[in-house]
């Protein structure tokens, strides 16, 4: 039996991580778009009127999915944790604390106006559902500049260590494979796999691609930098001369240079103006008090009639009985809730594994905009966290919050270190990058979501048992359905959650009209 495209994604995200599985996805060309964009849930407003929905959990699924329910007419509760809505769609600005479930505390010490999305930081342009919303809501966006070619590769064992500007190694590299194919055409190497037509043509092609010179050889290009810009007066460009292709070659030096290609990490890319909180606190205010804060849920039963959920209220025991439940929890969470999944779901969840991806961001004077020439973007280093994320918003200003380091902390020696450990690490960073401004960096923040208190991950790694376990999770386990990104195929992005619960809504949808059909509208048909 073929392997699915989801089981095999899991496997590479299990061997790669996230980023070898994101450029799986890539390679592999993902869903056409037109599949991922939401269509109108198919059923008419109001046709919710008497049915009682509660969404567990505030994040982007359980937002979305109280939203589409109030929509529809359902009678909506939302039972958040948090005090704020979002999950991990989390901005931090000064005063935001970061508590880590050790008890470890950080508070957010940065000026006026900076922040950092601790979560989800872009939103690609392909993500029609989530930018649906984004419209849809009023809120402000702007590009958040997801590449540039001044951004910078590093590799202690290529180059002396020092660092180079992508626009060099992208196009001395372009340069060079275009020379190599165009000798192997020239010596007849390709007469056998493409016409003599085609030949002259692809010839024709790598001059200009490379680009390479009257001889079929790439000397340099001004599009991978220039020694002297040009100026006033006699003051011509001058190129500079081409990087070796060994060097290029060496200790896969390349590999941040596909980056910018990956399938949902390709320009244009927007966030919301003002930090990607905007989203959650703009659903959050549509819904209203349908949102009920510091509502961490303690049990889910299910009845005869849909569910029970007991939580507790500002320290009060509580309890809400409806006809369905959407669950938009971690299963990290979840697993830990008494709770009467059937056994075929309850093992997927309890025996479900979570991603421990973090970030660190630190204050500092821009320099990489002032002294660097680098105006958003990332750039890469080998050996050391990365990569090192500029800020899109307030170009210009002064002072911004760069990230050092954003990965996998799990099974790395990173994860084991000393808050002080981390943040020396992701210092040298930039300093390997940028030398001499690793001391300008200041008031940092570690946000390692497998530590952070009601997330204890920052994405599905493995489903209990297998990668079956998606199929499972899928579906309805009697009046309980799944949200969240967790429940699609887009995991690790706000589009999966949104889809995942517009796809439950549509389920409960689909229910609540065969109920009216058969006049029991109110009572859960499972
Ligand atoms: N969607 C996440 C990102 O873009 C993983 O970094």
């Amino acid at each position: 039996m073929g392997i699915s495209r989801r089981d095999f994604l899991m496997r590479v995200g299990q061997a790669g991580g996230y980023s070898a599985a994101f450029a799986t996805m890539q390679s592999l060309g993902m869903m056409p778009m037109k599949g991922a964009l939401a269509a109108p849930i198919e059923a008419v407003a109001g046709s919710g009127k008497g049915v009682k929905v509660v969404v567990l959990g505030g994040g982007i699924g359980g937002l979305v999915s109280a939203y589409e329910l109030k929509k529809l007419g359902y009678d909506v509760t939302l039972l958040e944790a948090r005090e704020r809505p979002g999950g991990r769609n989390w901005t931090g600005r000064d005063g935001t604390v970061v508590s880590f479930v050790d008890g470890t505390k950080q508070t957010i010490n940065w000026e006026e106006g900076n922040y950092q999305n601790l979560g989800p930081a872009r939103l690609p342009s392909t993500h029609w559902t989530m930018l649906g919303y984004a419209r849809e809501l009023g809120i402000p966006m702007e590009v958040e500049i997801n590449t540039s070619r001044s951004t910078l590769l590093q590799n202690d064992n290529a180059n002396g260590g020092a660092a180079v500007p992508q626009r060099k190694a992208i196009n001395d590299t372009r340069g060079h494979v275009s020379e190599l194919l165009s000798k192997c055409i020239s010596q007849g190497s390709l007469d056998s796999d493409i016409s003599k037509e085609d030949r002259e043509r692809m010839k024709a092609f790598l001059t200009i691609y490379g680009p390479l010179n009257a001889t079929g050889n790439y000397v340099g290009s001004d599009r991978a930098g220039l020694k002297t810009p040009p100026g006033a007066g006699g003051q011509t460009a001058v190129p500079e001369a081409p990087m070796d292709m060994h060097m290029l070659l060496d200790e896969n030096f390349w590999r941040g240079m596909l980056y910018e290609e990956t399938w949902d990490w390709q320009a244009t890319m927007m966030q919301p103006v003002g930090g990607m909180d905007r989203i959650p606190y703009a659903f959050a205010k549509s819904l209203g008090p349908i949102v009920q804060y510091n509502s961490p849920v303690t049990e889910i039963r299910k009845t005869s009639k849909g569910v029970s959920v007991a939580y507790t209220q500002g320290g009060a025991a509580k309890n809400i009985e409806a006809d369905y439940c959407i669950v938009a929890i971690p299963f990290s969470i979840l697993k830990k809730i008494p709770n009467d999944l059937s056994p075929e779901f309850k093992k997927v969840v309890d025996e479900s594994t979570m991603a421990g991806s973090y970030k660190v961001a630190w204050e500092s004077r821009r320099f990489w905009e002032q002294d660097c020439n680098i105006y958003g973007g990332l750039s890469f280093v080998s050996q050391g966290p990365s990569p090192i994320w500029y800020p899109s918003s307030r170009l210009m200003h002064p002072t911004g919050v760069v990230v050092s380091g954003y990965s996998e902390e799990q099974n790395t020696p990173f994860f084991d270190m000393t808050l002080d450990e981390k943040f020396a690490a992701s210092r040298a960073s930039i300093e390997k990058l940028h030398p001499g401004h690793g001391k300008e960096l200041k008031n940092p923040i570690f946000c390692g979501w497998k530590h952070v208190v009601w997330n204890e991950g920052s994405w599905i790694r493995n489903y209990g048992g297998g990668p079956s376990g998606y199929d499972v999770i899928i579906q309805a386990d009697g009046p309980l359905y799944f949200a969240g990104d967790t429940a699609s195929h887009v995991v690790a992005w706000q589009e999966g959650a949104a889809l995942s619960a517009r796809r439950a809504v549509g389920m409960i949808a689909d229910k609540t009209k065969m109920a009216v059909l058969t006049g029991l509208k109110g009572i859960t048909q499972s």
